[in-house]
């Protein structure tokens, strides 16, 4: 029993979500992912399915135009500096952003070569999206895969 509430805590304090997540600032940049990235990107979809479908399937199960929000939000927080101290891993992520977003470049990809090689370059999102609104989409995305209950896709983190 006491082994099980050590166990508890543990998992409590690894997956508890950190003093930098701000709900307002959260749905703000969903907002703006839904305005300016979804016609390509779908916000989130299973791993599972999503692996079936670029490794098995050449993408032709789910003809997605793009890779996914969770998909991104992944590979972003962990290609991209450290997760240790998270307000200055969401700045290192930020920048990877703007940067790919107003000059797109597949040789700077964060993605994985099965699944990239599935997609043209992004066409550059210069003029369409401003530097603060990348700031807000970044804020979504690095929390919209992973951390429990910050959104309907995820709620258990356990089983990831
Ligand atoms: C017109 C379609 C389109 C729109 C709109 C679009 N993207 Fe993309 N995006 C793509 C495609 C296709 C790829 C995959 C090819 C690539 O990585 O350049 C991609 C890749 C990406 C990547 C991964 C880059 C890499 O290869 O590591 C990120 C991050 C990204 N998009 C973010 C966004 C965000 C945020 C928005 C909204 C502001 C957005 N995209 C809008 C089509 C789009």
């Amino acid at each position: 029993m006491r082994i099980l509430t050590l166990l508890l805590i543990i998992l409590n304090f690894i997956y508890a979500l950190p003093d930098e997540f701000d709900k307002q600032r959260y749905l703000q940049g969903e907002e703006i992912f839904e305005q300016k990235c979804n016609n390509c990107h779908v916000k989130s979809m299973d791993i599972q399915l999503l692996m079936k479908n670029f490794f098995e399937e050449n993408n032709k199960l789910l003809n997605l135009k793009a890779p996914t929000g969770n998909e991104i939000s992944y590979r972003l927080k962990h290609q991209i500096g450290s997760m240790e101290d998270i307000g200055f891993h969401l700045e290192e992520t930020a920048d990877f952003l703007k940067d790919y977003l107003y000059y797109p470049d597949k040789s700077k990809t964060i993605c994985l070569e099965g699944v990239i090689k599935h997609f043209d370059t992004m066409p550059s999102q210069k003029g369409k999206i401003s530097l603060e609104e990348i700031e807000d989409v970044n804020f979504f995305l690095y929390f919209l895969e992973g951390f429990n209950d910050v959104n309907e896709f995820y709620h258990d983190e356990t089983k990831f």
